[in-house]
């Protein structure tokens, strides 16, 4: 039988002996390897368009990474490369020591910035929807579908639809979703990018508060560098021109974090690291990691 919290229990043990991310760094086995993906398509007129180059990143079990990067620089092609949705033209992705690429799996959940959702489907039944597909007894789906809604707050909106709830419910459902088929690392793409501001940094606190309980792989795009820099232990930034990762920042607030730390002059002073990097300018007091520059 299905005991719903081992769930996390083993995403726990998996990384019971790392307890910094700053120790997880020396784990010879990241639980995603990208290594020199570059993508590039043919144009009509038959140039070729370098989407992305030389990509290389690591993430650590139980690490939440964020990657951003301006509009149209190759964010959600790395990812969809990732997540094994378009093949790369070079290079190799790796979850757990093994190679991935080109193959879309359960080991990576995505979650996506439109609603995904099937709106013809109840809540629970959207995010038991993976698991028919799994040698798993009803009773077992359905235990789990209860815990993973019970996880992201909407156990009484288990027989709702789709329309009958607000942007951020559906997210976090959409999220439910991905965790219930337990992927080894969660992959976002803006997730709360169509969300108003109010929602969005509830979306966030929840987000940070779900990483802390479960100690999930979180590789997360977005282009707004504060809720990069409030969700994640390190933030990687893409030049605007190339397609390549340009810097890598490590973010040295402590794990726990409330709302309010984004006013703290430590946050002030990673952002404005940040926002530095991505203009295409390094800060004189940054002590940025450079990649391929
Ligand atoms: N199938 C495709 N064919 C040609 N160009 C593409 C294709 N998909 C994406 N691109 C181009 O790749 C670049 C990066 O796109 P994308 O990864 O969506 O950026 P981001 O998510 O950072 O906004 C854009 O210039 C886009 O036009
Ligand atoms: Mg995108």
């Amino acid at each position: 039988m299905l005991n719903p919290s081992s769930t996390f229990s083993k995403m726990q043990k998996q990384t019971a002996n790392l307890s910094h991310p700053s120790e997880s760094m020396s784990n010879p086995i990241a639980k995603l390897d990208v290594q020199n993906v570059g993508k590039s398509y043919s144009t009509r007129s038959n140039q070729k368009l370098t989407v992305l180059q030389e990509i290389n990143l690591q993430i650590c079990p139980r690490e939440m990474v964020c990657l951003v990067g301006s509009s149209g620089c190759g964010k959600s092609t790395l990812l969809n490369i990732i997540a094994g949705l378009i093949p790369p033209s070079s290079g190799q992705v790796l979850v757990d020591g093994q190679s991935v690429t080109g193959r879309p799996g359960s080991d990576r959940g995505m979650v996506f910035q439109g609603y995904t959702l099937y709106p013809w489907l109840t809540v629970a039944q959207n995010i038991g929807f993976g698991l028919q597909f799994r040698k798993m007894s009803k009773p077992e789906q359905r235990d789990r579908v209860y815990y993973f809604l019970d996880v992201v707050g909407l156990g009484q909106f288990a027989n709702s639809y789709p329309k009958q709830l607000s942007g951020g419910m559906k997210q976090r459902v959409a999220i439910a979703r991905a965790l219930a088929n337990e992927p080894a690392l969660l992959l976002m793409d803006e997730p709360f990018g169509a969300l108003d501001a109010q929602t969005k940094e509830q979306m966030q606190q929840f987000l940070l508060e779900l990483w802390e309980k479960t100690h999930m792989t979180v590789l997360m795009i977005t282009h707004d560098v504060e809720e990069a820099i409030y969700l994640s232990q390190r933030v990687y930034v893409m030049g605007t021109h190339g397609g390549r990762i340009k810097v890598e920042i490590p973010i040295e607030l402590p794990e726990h974090r409330d709302i309010d730390i984004k006013l703290s002059s430590k946050f002030v002073r990673i952002k404005r690291q940040v926002l530095h990097a991505l203009r295409d300018e390094v800060h004189p007091n940054s002590q940025l990691l450079i990649h391929n520059s």
